[in-house]
């Protein structure tokens, strides 16, 4: 049974800043199961408690988890004092929850980015250890040879002579416009562009199409998000 104060259950669920909340208790506007409460201090318990601010009940949801069409110019930090951050991109009641990006994307890098404020999930999807998969679309300056499918495949040396573990690399098109599908199963910094690099390409535009079984939702636009599903959750570790 989850217990907590009054005003740190309503801070949690990103409602209103502590000033604001602060007032709408003074005020009279939260009410816990059929009484009005005045103490921020009162304790409630989460699974059994109802409460309600300004009349509207408060769905309780200890995480929450997000799905970002993350846009190219901007940069996956929290908070920045030059660059945009993908967390300008949410409004301030689901900043308020403290969210946070569960791994990076570069600035020019566009497609799914996980947004959540649930630590250990985040740390399980970014661990080294846990080999997700992570499928990206890269469009090329040239075409490196169909032989790259096989460097790929056993792994790349990189420029710092780091081998990375293999990967699996096919061509949607060779002429003209090239463009590639590669699937790594780690996250080293600008991992692809370097690896492209290491067989003679250099990537212009590149997009994270999938993490784990999870797909981007192609209805969402570059800086567009949606909350996942548990269903969709269960599919970023597979
Ligand atoms: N690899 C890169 O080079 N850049 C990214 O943003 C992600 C993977």
């Amino acid at each position: 049974m989850p217990k907590f104060r009054l005003d740190k259950f309503l801070r949690d669920q990103g409602i209103a800043t502590r000033s604001e909340l602060k007032e709408y208790i003074r005020k009279g506007l939260v009410r816990v199961n059929d009484d009005t409460v005045k103490d921020p201090g009162t304790h409630i318990d989460s699974d059994s408690d109802k409460v309600y601010v300004n009349g509207e009940l408060i769905n309780y949801k200890k995480f929450v988890y997000y799905m970002l069409n993350k846009p190219r110019g901007v940069i996956t930090a929290t908070e920045d004092n030059k660059e945009n951050t993908v967390l300008d991109l949410f409004p301030e009641d689901i900043r308020r929850r403290n969210v946070f990006p569960a791994g990076r994307l570069d600035k020019d890098t566009e497609g799914l980015l996980i947004i959540t404020n649930d630590g250990i999930f985040a740390h399980n999807l970014m661990s080294p250890k846990k080999h997700v998969k992570k499928l990206y679309e890269a469009v090329l300056d040239c075409f490196p040879g169909d032989r790259a499918i096989d460097v790929f495949a056993v792994g790349v040396v990189l420029d710092d002579g780091y081998k990375s573990l293999p990967a699996k690399l096919e061509f949607l098109q060779k002429q003209g416009k090239v463009i590639a599908r590669v699937e790594i199963f780690e996250g080293k910094f600008h991992q692809v562009k370097r690896m492209f690099k290491a067989v003679g390409a250099n990537v212009l535009f590149l997009k994270r199409l999938r993490i784990g079984g999870l797909w981007l939702d192609e209805a969402l636009k570059p800086g567009e998000y949606r909350e996942l599903s548990q269903q969709e959750l269960d599919l970023l570790g597979g």
